[in-house]
């Protein structure tokens, strides 16, 4: 069907000139030119200061930052002081990655073990399909675009409400991530595949209600892969008043915009969004989880959100360098650290504050402890570092072991998340 419609216009490509104008446009990279940086900041400090030139930042490993700038940042990113190393242009790296057929809204050779949309929604109604008894889907809204949002329980009676403990994944809040919607998927495969024949996974989900949201940012993802070339889009899709998209994990609406930790450009990787919750992706997931309320009580009681990359596990606030803070006492910053440092020895992530990281505001984790008293992590995915975009775009072949790694862990999640204290030795 393609090479025959590819042969047409070669044939007729002058008179198509004009019809195929919108398609060019349609592929045309969104960024007039950017390079990839690697920045020596050895502390939180300096890396702050990194991120709040606007530049994208793409991971951490050890003291050293990969991101991207464009030409006008150049001149913010080396007043910072810091050593800057250019690694070369980030479009033809991703170039270099691979490319489908145009227009084909799916992955490029070598990437094609990776859900698309459609692939997801069918992944999922297989699931339940399968596992009628285990899992039911539910929509918990749209996207800007008109796509469902998903969120997949998982318990031994879905369809009731029961009085356990639930737990909530998110995946995908950044376009770019998608090895982060195989993660989501292989949660819910090894839970409901495993539960016939594997006591553990039978115990874990007989005590607890799980929900799983594969993609909070399923417009931002199909963007990324659908000029059949691999795009480095991190937003949504979202027009804002000069260009497109909101940052989801700056739009969440405890202490938005407060610190620095964010940008008021809309063309900005790490654009806020007019306002709190401006995006409808967080909102959704919001009221979602404001929906999980009962009788005055948050159900939810434990979160991670999935993210590429530098093989990270981090926890809340990311607003501030302070360990405590508002509603952040000392006994549950140690049982936040305590968790994630157990979780980290068995993925082997590096545990840290989120905001050992950089400074954000506006993000998920913070959002979810602050206003719910969520157990809420962000666990930044392989790999450990990258030398641009790839970092974001594994091969097909690293899925299967990239996504076990963390089973352990997130039993060990799961095995607290109705009462993380304990994990210190208090009581809930
Ligand atoms: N890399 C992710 C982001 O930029 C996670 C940020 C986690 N929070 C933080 N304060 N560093 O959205
Ligand atoms: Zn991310």
């Amino acid at each position: 069907m393609f090479a025959k419609r590819r042969g047409l216009v070669a044939l007729a490509c002058l008179a198509l000139i004009a019809a195929a104008a919108p398609v060019a446009a349609e592929t045309t990279p969104v960024h007039s030119q950017r390079t990839v940086y690697e920045v020596t900041a050895a502390d939180a400090v300096a890396r702050t200061k990194v991120a709040r030139t606007g530049v994208d930042v793409l991971g951490m490993d050890g003291d050293k930052l990969t991101v991207i700038a464009e030409p006008s940042q150049l001149r913010a990113l080396r007043s910072t002081g810091l050593a800057v190393k250019s690694k070369g242009d980030a479009d033809e790296q991703l170039a270099q990655l691979g490319k489908a057929e145009i227009g084909t809204l799916d992955f490029p050779s070598g990437y094609t073990g990776y859900h698309n949309y459609a692939e997801t929604t069918a992944e999922l109604n297989q699931t339940v399909a399968d596992h009628p008894t285990l899992a039911r889907l539910q929509t918990i809204g749209t996207s800007y675009q008109g796509r469902s949002l998903y969120a997949l329980k998982i318990s031994n009676n879905p369809s009731a409400d029961q009085a356990k403990p639930e737990v909530l994944f998110t995946c995908n809040q950044h376009a770019r991530e998608h090895l982060t919607v195989e993660m989501c998927l292989h949660i819910i495969q090894r839970l409901t595949d495993g539960y016939a024949t594997n006591t553990a996974i039978k115990a874990l989900v007989d005590s607890r209600e799980i929900w799983v949201v594969p993609s909070v940012n399923p417009d931002g993802a199909e963007y990324d892969i659908a000029a059949g070339t691999l795009r480095g889009w991190r937003k949504n899709r979202q027009p804002n008043s000069t260009s497109t998209g909101t940052d989801p994990n700056r739009n969440w609406g405890y202490q938005w915009g407060c610190c620095g930790g964010s940008s008021g450009t809309g063309s900005s990787e790490t654009y806020r969004g007019p306002s709190a919750f401006s995006a409808p992706e967080t909102q959704r997931v919001r009221d979602f989880v404001n929906s999980r309320v009962v009788g005055g009580v948050q159900q939810i009681k434990a979160h991670i959100d999935w993210h590429t990359y530098s093989e990270l596990i981090l926890w809340p606030y990311g607003y501030t360098y302070n360990d405590t803070a508002t509603g952040l006492n000392a006994d549950q910053a140690n049982a936040f650290a305590t968790l994630g440092r157990q979780m980290a020895s068995r993925n082997g992530y590096t545990p840290q504050q989120s905001s050992d990281l950089y400074i954000t505001d506006g993000g998920i984790n913070d959002w979810m402890w602050a206003t719910h008293k969520i157990w809420s992590y962000t666990f930044e995915m392989y790999p450990k570092s990258g030398t641009g975009l790839n970092g974001f775009y594994p091969r097909d072949t690293a899925i299967a072991a990239q996504v076990t790694r963390n089973d352990t862990a997130v039993d060990l999640f799961l095995g607290y998340a109705d009462c993380v204290p304990r994990v210190i030795g208090q009581s809930c």
